[in-house]
């Protein structure tokens, strides 16, 4: 029972007196509550082999309802001798419930199908709960690899069990393009795939000589759209620009800098790091992704749209003639302004069509508007001063929360990149800094842990990065946590061993407490380590 992941605000219990779920048991949908219902009889249906017939008979219910007396997503869970009342303070905080019931459970139920002979046996209990933060996110890098669709789903129904609720779908890089867009083809025709690539951090020498590829078309993404609303995760998506565009470059080389090298002559990019080929600031290429945008907004009805601004080199801008030009006719001083009126000129346009732009926090160094929201990844530094400035916040510093980065220091680790970040230490993450006033830090909306993905060449190798971290993370996000030092973590390692028969059962590869797994490793595939503490320690 103390055993639910992410921790709940309040849980009583028996552990004496039971509800039994079997044949009989109806699941009895009150108004609004369809889709939890859905899923219920849908999930649970698959794993207990139960009806979970809608009209009772006589072998008790599990009753849904609303009740917005309830908190913003919060939901109260009581099971009774006579069933289970699951009541939601909105559609969403229901369906949070259902997860929490799904634990209650037991890791059985996280199967696709029954095993035989099993009793599907709940203690009686009541549980008051509501989340934290609004935003509580993971970002998908499935650029730098693909990830084909089923896997994207299955991180969905993954996120949904860990009560996380915003997909932030990392679309296009240097090294990939993957979402169709109609009017212009060659995005994907050329832009989603590469010839090869780097095994291992950019200095290893090792290729993997195939080639690596694939895309979201447009029915793609509306249904990969459709399965997050179910489970009430809104999927933000992120088209990056100025930078790390090399990809569409190659497609359309007349986005590229074409008065400084050939762009004709670009290919996808088959290694790391960050690539000198820029977007040109030109109003053809302003318009050009317009146009990408557009059929963008059709597919995702999120509030935010994500337009990266990270990492964007200037090199080209200094010695393009066409981008001083710019630079002068707009009198702007440099060229680091000249980002930011690219940043500027998508923050208008999207808030014309009643969006929210949000960006890596490199975008506050030319001023936003006032409903762009930041993404703080190089640390705290950017989102503390942007909810200074009234701008909505993510915290997603590189420095705690990128699953990326190694998790144990021991030679074993596969391809280690970045920092040492234990489970411990993103369970002692905490996503508000001590420095913001309380009006500051209603400013913070959520917090995201970020997964990219160049050493992680299939959904293996996600799953070793983000799992188990990602249930230390949800609790973060989730779970209203003490001060990282007052976290009690004994308390929260007696809650991930049943969480990691859970996990077990829906067949996630995490990274074992003792060590990768033989089949886990990477020997002799170069990483590239980093050492320091978290801020916190
Ligand atoms: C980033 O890690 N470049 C946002």
């Amino acid at each position: 029972m103390s055993d639910v992941l992410p921790q709940p605000q309040q849980v009583s219990s028996q552990e004496d007196a039971f509800f039994d779920l079997g044949p009989d048991t109806a699941l009895v949908a009150g108004e609004g509550t369809g889709r939890t219902e859905r899923w219920l009889r849908a999930t649970l249906g698959a794993a207990t082999g139960l009806p979970l017939a809608p009209s009772a008979g006589g072998g008790g219910a599990i009753r849904l309802a609303l009740d917005a007396g309830l908190p913003d997503e919060g939901y109260r869970l009581v099971v009774a001798p006579e069933g289970v009342h699951l009541t939601g303070g909105d559609a969403a905080g229901l369906f949070w419930g259902a997860q929490t019931l799904r634990q209650l459970l037991g890791p059985n139920a996280f199967r696709r199908a029954p095993l035989p002979d099993r009793r599907w046996r709940l203690p009686l209990a009541r549980i008051e709960d509501a989340p934290r933060f609004r935003w509580r996110g993971l970002m998908l890098d499935v650029a730098r690899h693909f990830m084909p669709k089923d896997g994207v789903l299955r991180y969905l129904d993954l996120m949904a069990a860990h009560k996380l609720n915003v997909l932030h779908f990392h679309l296009t890089d240097d090294q990939g393009w993957r979402v169709e867009i109609k009017r212009h083809p060659k995005l994907t025709e050329t832009g989603s795939w590469r010839a090869r690539t780097k095994y291992g951090h950019r200095a290893s020498p090792l290729w993997e000589d195939k080639p690596h590829g694939g895309y979201y078309t447009q029915d793609d993404i509306r249904e990969i759209v459709a399965y997050a609303a179910e489970r009430h995760i809104t999927v933000v998506p992120e088209i990056d620009v100025p930078g790390h565009s090399q990809a569409a470059i190659a497609a359309y080389p007349e986005l590229g800098n074409t008065d400084v090298i050939d762009t004709t002559a670009l290919a996808v990019w088959d290694t790391w790091g960050v690539s000198p080929n820029v977007l040109a600031p030109t109003d053809a290429v302003l318009r050009f992704y317009e146009g990408v945008f557009e059929e963008l907004l059709e597919l995702f009805p999120s509030e935010f749209v994500h337009i990266g601004g990270d990492e964007c080199p200037k090199e080209q801008w200094r010695s393009s003639a066409t981008a001083q030009a710019r630079i002068e006719e707009l009198a702007l001083a440099n060229e680091d302004e000249l980002q930011a009126w690219i940043i500027q000129h998508f923050d208008t346009w999207l808030t014309e069509r009643g969006r929210r732009l949000i960006g890596w926090d490199e975008i506050l160094e030319g001023g936003l508007a006032k409903g762009a929201a930041v993404a703080s990844w190089r640390g705290y530094a950017g989102g503390v001063a942007a909810a200074r400035a009234g701008h909505d916040v993510v915290m997603c510093p590189e420095q705690q929360v990128y699953l990326d980065h190694r998790q144990a220091p021991g030679e074993d680790e596969p391809v280690p990149i970045g920092f040492v970040r234990t489970l411990e230490d993103v369970y002692r993450f905490e996503p508000v800094p001590a420095e913001l006033t309380p009006d500051e830090s209603g400013h913070v909306i959520g917090t995201q842990a970020n997964v990219w993905t160049e050493v992680m060449e299939n959904q293996g190798r996600v799953d070793y990065q983000v799992f188990p971290r990602l249930a230390a993370f949800a609790e973060v996000a989730w779970s209203a946590l003490p001060a990282p030092a007052e976290r009690d973590y004994a308390a929260f390692e007696r809650r991930m061993a049943a969480h990691y028969r859970r996990l077990d059962a829906l067949g996630v590869d995490y990274r074992p407490p003792a060590g990768p797994l033989p089949w886990q490793r990477r020997p002799g595939v170069l990483g590239r380590p980093i050492d320091g503490p978290p801020p916190n320690k």
